[in-house]
């Protein structure tokens, strides 16, 4: 049984909980030659660490990164890459309360159910804190797609917290990073701010939408069955800590348009390549890329952990009231947006390798040639 590991070349396997010593990931099957230091990979690492503003969960984290293995001068060698973050700030004192009583809406309970044996200090293995592997497993990702496809653009951003929509026609790609929230509208992140706080003060914490698109993919990534690349984001987001729902292209919405309108219409390009006159595909057609931009949305449930009191039971049965106490993000979708954008990048490499495989045509090149 392999339950700790995805991807089909580009296996990823992540290890660790939320209060142990350590918690990493190792890569298998990242191909040679590609340029990587713990420098490029904690640039990604700092987006998703908590404690960087009031709206995030106050444990206090460096994340640094160490590349163990599978690297020499810089270089990946093709053998497995072993990433490591050291856990520094654990209070396991803040968990007393959940070493008996279930969390509602966490995964205490289900844990309990199947292991009988739980690790309490901040929910261990189904702690988010292991989505830090996964963005350390991305940044390599990100590095080999920078070698293979250069052109390839991934963006995550938040578009909607709570029942507060952003403005698409207020987007702009510059405000992603000017703004706690991920937020491409500068008005929506202001207006987010007053509401969060509101909740954050009460204890209470929200829900959120987040979308990640990969511009500039390849044509031709994916298969037709059960290789589909959406079959593959879609598993990717989902496997992500407390999302509920992924989209691709237009998702649910689809059921109400006519075929007429959701129907992207085709036309040559100069270029000779096909440009389309939209995208309600969310750029992939049969399982199979078309070569716009690929486009996936999650929700992400509101923290379960809140300082608000619930009704719950003990392990022994009995009925009992629970707060949860401890350091706990408001809104955890804003810590998602990293996290979505390594997944894409983790799955998006894993067809590139894929293609590779069966078809040929790397993109870029990673390794010297000989002769
Ligand atoms: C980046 C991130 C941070 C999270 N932080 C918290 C947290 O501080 N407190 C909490 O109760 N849940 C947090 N969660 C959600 C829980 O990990 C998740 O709800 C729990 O594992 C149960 O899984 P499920 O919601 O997918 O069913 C976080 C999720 C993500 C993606």
């Amino acid at each position: 049984m392999s339950m700790n590991s995805f991807g089909h070349l580009f296996r990823v396997t992540t290890w660790g909980e939320s209060h142990g010593p350590a918690l990493g990931a190792t890569v298998d099957g990242c191909p040679p030659g590609v340029t990587i230091d713990e420098a490029m990979l904690q640039h990604w690492l700092d987006r998703r660490k908590p404690g960087t503003s009031k709206y995030t969960t106050q444990r206090r984290e460096a994340d640094a990164v160490k590349i163990l293995s599978g690297t020499f001068e810089g270089r990946t060698t093709g053998t497995p890459v072993q990433l490591m973050i050291e856990n520094t700030d654990q209070r396991s004192k803040d968990y007393g309360d959940i070493m008996e009583k279930f969390r509602p809406g966490h995964a205490d309970i289900t844990y309990w159910q199947k292991y009988g044996i739980r690790d309490y200090r901040g929910g261990g293995r189904s702690s988010a804190r292991e989505t830090a592997a996964r963005v350390a497993a991305g940044g390599l990702a990100r590095a080999a797609l920078a070698a293979l496809a250069p052109k390839l653009e991934i963006r995550g951003y938040m578009t909607q917290i709570g029942p507060y929509k952003m403005d698409h026609d207020r987007f702009e790609d510059v405000q992603i990073d000017q703004n706690p929230f991920f937020c491409p509208d500068a008005q929506a992140a202001e207006d987010w701010a007053g509401y969060l706080d509101g909740l954050r003060k009460s204890g209470n914490s929200v829900g959120a939408v987040v979308e990640v698109v990969a511009r500039n993919v390849p044509a031709g990534l994916g298969a037709p069955v059960y290789g589909k690349l959406d079959t593959d984001l879609a598993a990717a987001m989902m496997s992500i800590n407390a999302v509920k729902g992924v989209e691709i292209g237009e998702g649910m919405n689809a059921a109400t348009l006519t075929g007429e309108d959701n129907a992207d219409e085709i036309f040559m390009g100069n270029d000779g390549q096909p440009v389309y006159s939209s995208n309600h595909a969310g750029g992939i057609l049969g399982g199979i890329s078309t070569g716009q931009d690929v486009v996936v949305r999650f929700a992400v449930k509101p923290t379960s952990s809140i300082l608000k009191t619930r009704q719950t039971i003990t392990k022994s049965g009995e009925a009992a009231e629970i707060i949860t106490k401890g350091r706990h993000d408001p809104c955890v979708g804003i810590r998602a947006v990293p996290v979505g954008e390594a997944m894409m990048a983790c799955v998006i490499l894993d067809h590139i390798l894929l293609q590779r495989g069966q078809i040929g045509g790397a993109v870029g090149e990673t390794r010297g040639k000989i002769g």
